[in-house]
């Protein structure tokens, strides 16, 4: 009898131990692949063709909780080029310790050796920790299996080898990202060229009438196909898949994962967004892009021109609180539903409302709080608001404190119905549109962000580019 209480209280115990340790700064659905263990770097170390950069950090170390949302704009700016991932060296101190980490967080960069099977170069990262110093450098560092054609080397390049090719075709010197991305992504089932447009023959040869262009030689004398749809990197991969399959993403759970908790599952699916589905591989192979955070609206200015002008269409705002607040389980699982929705969507190619987190630290937070008369209630829960600025209405989510994917899902699918009762919106907050602003910043005409609320393109503004084509 005694023995038994003793026996839960230690499982109790355990149990507690094991959620506190597992408590990483990152969040499911964020775009930083989490490694929490030795197998998992190895794997990814071994057998990424791609550049890797690894964060080891420990959750409450000051400098990692303001690298955070950096080093996630920098994954998602990164995606599908190289690996971002990160390690809790609370969990795993032995492996942090054996990877020479002596402080938080430590940045590595694995370079993969050009050469199969040769060690991969790894590297501290010693660059500031901003988002865009952080992809300038990475992306400077990606290996390049790209090759430089000219009218000179295109028959060598043709005579080569049997098997299918694709010429990249620039107005640019320099080889972009994305092109070296794909190189990697289909080392040894597919060369990939790139020619500038300045190789006349070589531009007149296959037609190509304007920059950047991809033409896909699919081999054993079939005709080019010339490739019409976005110089994205998921789109040219679907389109070059159909003549050769590319090397899978490194699925770093792939072997014998390690026994299942709860945190281990969570941290799975989290690891998992980066990777192929085992499922789809039959077909043309598809990178899944997993679910990015939600945008976050720093200033009222921003606020004002995406959200509460006269011509706004619906916004969903998520009111967050200090940074204190944000940090809280509550409100990270609220916004990690927010993500997975936004991802829902964009996945179903479904036109939907953007989502944005707006804290304490944006004047526009008490501004409408107070407007809204949501002030009165705990200030330490998360306000969602749908907002439209245009038809003058608002409505508050009720559902709760702790609000589940499935609940918020169901109040945005009324909302989308036109369902349920609406506020009137306080006419003092809508702002008339600016045409000054509208010249400045084309990219945020309202209309078309809700066509484009999408992962793959944050609205925030702020996204870090690479270079293009
Ligand atoms: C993978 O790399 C680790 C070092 O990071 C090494 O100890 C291990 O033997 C390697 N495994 C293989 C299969 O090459
Ligand atoms: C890496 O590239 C080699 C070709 O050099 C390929 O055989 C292998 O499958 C690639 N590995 C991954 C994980 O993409």
């Amino acid at each position: 009898m005694l023995t038994k209480t003793l026996l839960a209280v230690v499982v109790a115990l355990a149990e507690m131990n094991s959620a506190l340790a597992s408590d990483g700064l990152y969040q499911k659905g964020s775009p930083v692949l989490q490694i929490t263990n030795k197998k998992q770097l190895d794997k990814l170390i071994n057998t990424s063709n791609h550049t890797s950069i690894v964060e080891f950090y420990a959750p409450w170390c000051g400098h990692c909780k303001s690298l955070k949302g950096d080093y996630e704009k920098a994954a998602h700016s990164l995606a599908s080029m190289v690996n971002v991932a990160a390690i809790n060296c609370d969990e795993t101190r032995e492996l942090c310790s054996s990877m020479g980490v002596k402080g938080f967080p430590t940045l590595k960069i694995v370079r993969p050796s050009k050469v199969p099977g040769r060690k991969p170069v790894i590297e501290d990262y010693q660059g500031q920790r901003t988002a865009g110093s952080i992809v300038d450098s990475l992306t400077s560092q990606m290996n390049n299996h790209v090759v430089k054609v000219t009218d000179a080397t295109l028959g060598p390049f043709l005579e080569a080898n049997n098997g299918p090719k694709a010429l990249l075709f620039t107005e640019k010197a320099t080889t972009a990202p994305i092109t070296k991305a794909l190189a990697t992504d289909f080392l040894g089932v597919l060369s990939l060229g790139q020619v500038r447009s300045k190789e006349k023959a070589t531009v007149d040869k296959y037609g190509v009438a304007k920059f950047p262009a991809l033409v896909l030689l699919p081999g054993d004398d079939k005709e080019p196909v010339v490739y019409d749809g976005k110089m994205k990197h998921k789109e040219m991969l679907q389109f070059l898949s159909q003549a050769a399959e590319p090397n899978k993403p490194v699925d770093i759970n792939a072997a014998a994962p390690p026994k299942k908790s709860k945190a281990d599952k969570e941290k799975k699916t989290a690891a998992t967004t980066t990777s192929s589905t085992p499922t789809e591989k039959q077909t043309a192979p598809v990178i899944i892009q997993g679910a990015v955070p939600i945008p976050t609206v720093h200033t009222l200015d921003k606020l004002r021109s995406s959200c509460l002008g006269d011509k706004s269409p619906t916004c969903v705002l998520a009111f967050v609180g200090d940074e204190a607040n944000e940090k809280q389980k509550a409100t990270q699982d609220v916004l990690g539903h927010l993500a997975e929705l936004a991802h829902k969507n964009a996945q179903a190619k479904r036109a939907a409302f953007p989502f944005y987190a707006v804290p304490a630290s944006n004047e526009a937070s008490t501004l409408l709080l107070e407007a809204l008369e949501l002030d009165a209630e705990s200030k330490d829960q998360v306000h969602l608001v749908a907002i439209n600025a245009r038809r003058g209405w608002w409505r508050h989510y009720k559902g709760g404190d702790s609000p589940s994917f499935a609940t918020i899902e169901s109040w945005i699918d009324a909302i989308r119905m036109g369902e349920g009762a609406k506020e009137k919106l306080p006419q003092s907050l809508v702002t008339k549109a600016e045409v000054k602003e509208a010249k400045e910043e084309p990219r945020e005409e309202p209309e078309k962000q809700v066509k484009e609320q999408s992962n793959d393109e944050p609205v925030d503004g702020e996204e870090i580019k690479h270079e293009e084509l």
